[in-house]
């Protein structure tokens, strides 16, 4: 947080150069419904960390966590620094009427660009948090074992409702036909026979989202699971085969427990799948050979990649979260977190004195001056300032 010293040349070596980090004002944040406590909280701790104020606004899906959200705060926090806002679409419109000095969003890059053209209306800064189809590399190396069971879990945890769950897996036909009964025996491992019945798998958030996944299980073939209950808003954890590029599990992200599998041929031909589309928040590569899971690094981009792991880097204050391209922009976690909120300000504190100096600078120029000030900046600069 401390004033950090910026390096100097010739001519500013006597004044003191520093970055200031100061708060950007007031910050809108917009959370979402998948994981309402830790996606409102992350972002509101970096901005009041940053010295800003907040207006939190939690999703109105997950209406029992926003109410709580609200009702408890203030028992924890300052309220002179921060206001919690209960409302839905029409109220989150108002909201962004008003002139922000930094807002920053979680969601779907649908309601994303709503919110950065409110936020451009005003000039106000953005971070969008989006989601996306992340890619899920299997090489024909891999022990289909240990491979299911890694997936299965990170696709199934909070019920698949996680942005960057691993969203459908690119595979041979050869790894295909190994790896449906490993994931099979991994869910059955996970969950029980019936999975309806185990404590450990999580609800569909809304009739809505319960609706939109049901519709996705006709895609393809289902290989594993399929069931649906509406009463529960229960879905099996699914896994689909013979699925086209063209149907709807393939177009939009699924953020549910349901699992396609399309087959390439090659670690190329995976790499060219993936760049034909836009820019996923996470991708993963498995695979015993490392040369392997660089070159999908190497030739890809995303807002994050693991190899032969799920989302685990999330845990790790060291590294930067976010998006790039329809994944969204901007970063935070951690340190991250606080520059996010933070204006980084140039600052240069000159002497009040030793006009001397200055006398270089200005104009009529002698040959003598001209010679002294190319001296004087070297090769660094060819600033006249
Ligand atoms: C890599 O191969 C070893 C030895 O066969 C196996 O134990 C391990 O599970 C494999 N790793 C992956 C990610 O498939
Ligand atoms: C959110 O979840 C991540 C990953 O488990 C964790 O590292 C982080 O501390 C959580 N943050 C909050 C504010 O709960």
């Amino acid at each position: 947080m401390k004033d950090e010293p910026g390096a100097k040349n010739l001519m500013t070596q006597l004044d003191s150069v520093f970055i200031r980090k100061e708060p950007f004002g007031l910050v809108l944040i917009l959370s979402p419904w998948n994981y309402p406590l830790n996606l409102s909280l992350g972002p509101l701790v970096g901005a009041l960390a940053a010295g800003n104020c907040v207006v939190l606004k939690p999703s109105e899906i997950s209406k029992s966590t926003m109410k709580v959200l609200a009702k408890v705060l203030p028992r924890y926090l300052d309220q002179s620094c921060f206001a919690v806002v209960l409302g839905g679409p029409e109220e989150t419109g108002r909201l962004l009427e008003h002139e922000f000095d930094y807002i920053f969003f979680t969601g779907s890059p649908r309601v994303g660009k709503i919110v950065m053209a409110a936020a451009a209306k005003h000039l106000t800064p953005v971070t969008l948090e989006l989601g996306g189809k992340n890619p899920c590399y299997v090489d024909d190396n891999c022990d289909p074992q240990t491979v299911a069971n890694r997936v299965a879990f990170f696709r199934c945890f909070n019920a698949g409702q996680t942005c960057v769950a691993p969203d459908y897996v690119l595979c041979s036909p050869q790894m295909q036909a190994q790896l449906v009964p490993a994931l099979q025996s991994a869910i059955t491992r996970f969950y029980g026979n019936d999975p309806q019945r185990s404590p450990d798998l999580g609800r569909i958030i809304s009739q809505k989202h319960f609706q939109r996944l049901r519709g996705l299980l006709s895609c393809g073939r289902v290989v594993i699971g399929g069931q649906s209950d509406e009463s529960d808003l229960y879905i099996a954890p699914t896994v689909l085969v013979d699925v086209k590029e063209t149907e709807p599990v393939m177009q939009e992200e699924i953020f549910g427990p349901i699992l396609p599998i399309v087959n390439v041929r090659s670690l190329d031909q995976a790499i060219d799948f993936i760049n034909r589309r836009e820019k996923p928040l996470a991708l993963y590569a498995f695979s015993n050979s490392s040369q392997a899971v660089k070159q999908m690094l190497d030739r890809t981009s995303s807002g994050s990649f693991a190899g032969n792991q799920g989302f685990t880097f999330l845990t790790l204050t060291s590294l930067p979260f976010g998006g790039v391209g329809q994944s969204g922009m901007g970063r935070y976690h951690g340190k991250f977190s606080f520059d996010t909120f933070s204006h980084h300000r140039a600052c240069l504190l000159s002497h009040p004195g030793l006009e001397m100096l200055n006398n270089i600078r200005y104009p009529p120029y002698s040959d003598f001056e001209q010679r002294l000030i190319t001296w004087a900046l070297g090769s660094h600069s060819c600033t006249l300032l």
